[in-house]
């Protein structure tokens, strides 16, 4: 009898892979099917100090001198010093190129690592390689164990940290870094060890090119700031006027600043007024934190800090007055943007009190205070009138986002769900920062407008198209 031999059925998926300081948050989206969701990708890991869609972003050499990476790293570092280790790889390199992120402490910590680990000819951008490497191939891994018996394609956006995406010298760099670890992940399913991909990293890296446009690449660069507002227009779409939202990361906190229009209609407007990565985030009340339990001369390691970090409610004295003091010379940081945005609509009465709404999230938007100093209005000290206050909350989950019974809560995954949007899509947007300032005297006024029309299944479509991520 003649053998029939069954198709596989092509899946299509999009990857978003939210590179953190920390962390590595990821999410996917299967295309092409309707009434799918976006779903995080969970590990298994049980680490203590890293909730379940925490990919940490660390790398070590273990006791035999092997390179482990991720979750195999964040364990065998566990109970080590806190700064041990690779760590906050995207701030290293960021830090590189661009001073305002470059962090003394950071850094030196990291050059002491290469050196005790002689490892001194490689340079941060050769890791961070390999850590995107790593964290495609652990996508994969997932969306494959979960579709067995499914031919599988899968495109992946990974988040750049920086927010000015037009003239900055850490673009190009963060491009190839990107486009080397596409290569890698290829060798490294082709059954490639981990100390020799690094070896190839070393020699290859520097002839490799970014190919956005070629047919085959499957692996793109998106700033952050456009994975968040596309994150945030779609689970923003109820109420007209004026909004904020923080996220506050380990490395960096980010601040978006909006106004939207005929949310009552089918096509919304929205006129994007600010974005801007800041380069200071958690990491320092980590370090606040750190030189506290370090008075009692034991060594602090990773879990101490998660454990103090959990439980900030039950301190008080110098290291709350401390934390309160970092948080407010990070709110001083914000007021710029705040500025940068009024100069889009300068008309005072649309920024008081509660025309303005703030959303928060990322890691470091449950630390104590952050509500009290962040809903304090730039503007109120400037005007005889208006409430000082504006009211400050969680960001809402959109429908479509799946938090599997809260095991990965939207307001920590909403970067690589906004990366679940196909990259020609949100190529399409363009930074605040990178669009002309046209004064107009009539309002609305200037910004980078982007349009949201209703998909005919009822949901916001996605920005520039008819139809919905789902219905794409
Ligand atoms: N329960 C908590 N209370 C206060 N802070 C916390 C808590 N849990 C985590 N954090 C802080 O949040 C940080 C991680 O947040 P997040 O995952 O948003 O950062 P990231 O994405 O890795 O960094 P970035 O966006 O700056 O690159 C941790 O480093 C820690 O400082
Ligand atoms: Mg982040």
């Amino acid at each position: 009898m003649p053998l029939i031999k069954q198709r596989k059925e092509k899946l299509r998926f999009q990857v978003g892979i939210d590179f953190g300081t920390s962390s590595t948050k990821i999410a996917y989206a299967q295309l092409g099917v309707r009434g799918k969701r976006v779903r995080p990708v969970l590990f298994d890991h049980n680490l203590p100090h890293y909730p379940p869609f925490a990919l940490p972003s660390v790398a070590a050499f273990d006791q035999n001198g092997k390179l482990q990476m991720g979750i195999e790293a964040a364990r065998y570092l566990s109970d080590k010093s806190w700064d041990t280790g690779f760590r906050r790889i995207k701030v290293v390199v960021a830090g590189k190129y661009d001073d305002s992120f470059y962090d003394e402490v950071t850094c030196e910590l990291y050059q002491k690592y290469l050196l005790r680990s002689g490892m001194d000819h490689i340079e941060p951008e050769h890791f961070t390689v390999l850590y995107l490497a790593h964290a495609i191939h652990c996508a994969r891994t997932a969306i494959m164990n979960k579709f067995p018996s499914s031919d599988i394609d899968i495109a992946f956006n990974i988040c750049s940290p920086i927010d000015h995406i037009q003239n900055n010298k850490f673009k190009p760099v963060f491009e190839r870094i990107v486009a080397a670890a596409e290569n890698v992940e290829s060798q490294w399913r082709d059954g490639g060890r981990l100390e020799s991909l690094l070896d190839a990293v070393v020699l290859k890296y520097n002839e490799t090119l970014y190919r956005p446009h070629d047919e085959a690449t499957r692996v793109f660069v998106i700033p952050e700031s456009v994975a968040e507002i596309a994150s945030y227009l779609v689970s923003l779409q109820a109420r007209n006027g004026l909004h904020a939202v923080l996220d506050f990361g380990a490395g960096t906190t980010d601040l978006s600043i909006f106004n939207l229009y005929g949310i009552e209609t089918d096509e919304t407007t929205t006129y994007w007024y600010a974005a801007r990565n800041l380069p200071r985030g958690a990491q320092r009340i980590e370090l606040i934190i750190k030189r506290y339990i370090q008075r009692d001369g034991i060594v602090v390691s990773d879990k101490d800090i998660s454990h103090a970090l959990n439980n900030l409610k039950k301190f008080d004295g110098e290291i709350i007055r401390d934390i309160r003091h970092e948080l407010f010379e990070l709110w001083e940081e914000t007021l710029p943007v705040w500025k940068e945005a009024y100069v889009h609509n300068p008309y005072q009465p649309e920024w008081f009190e509660n025309k303005v709404h703030i959303f928060t999230c990322g890691g470091g938007a449950k630390i104590p205070s952050i509500n009290e100093i962040f809903r304090q209005s730039w503007i109120s000290g400037k005007v005889m009138y208006g409430s000082k206050f504006h009211p400050i909350k969680t960001l809402p989950m959109p429908e479509d986002y799946d938090s599997v019974n809260n095991r990965a809560p939207f307001d920590r995954l909403s970067v690589a769900y906004g990366l679940t949007i196909p990259q020609p899509v949100l190529g399409k947007y363009i930074l605040p920062r990178d669009c002309p300032v046209h004064h107009q005297p009539d309002r609305p006024s200037s910004g980078t407008r982007i349009m949201i029309k209703r998909c005919s299944c009822g949901s916001p479509a996605v920005p520039g198209e008819n139809k919905c991520i789902n219905c794409m």
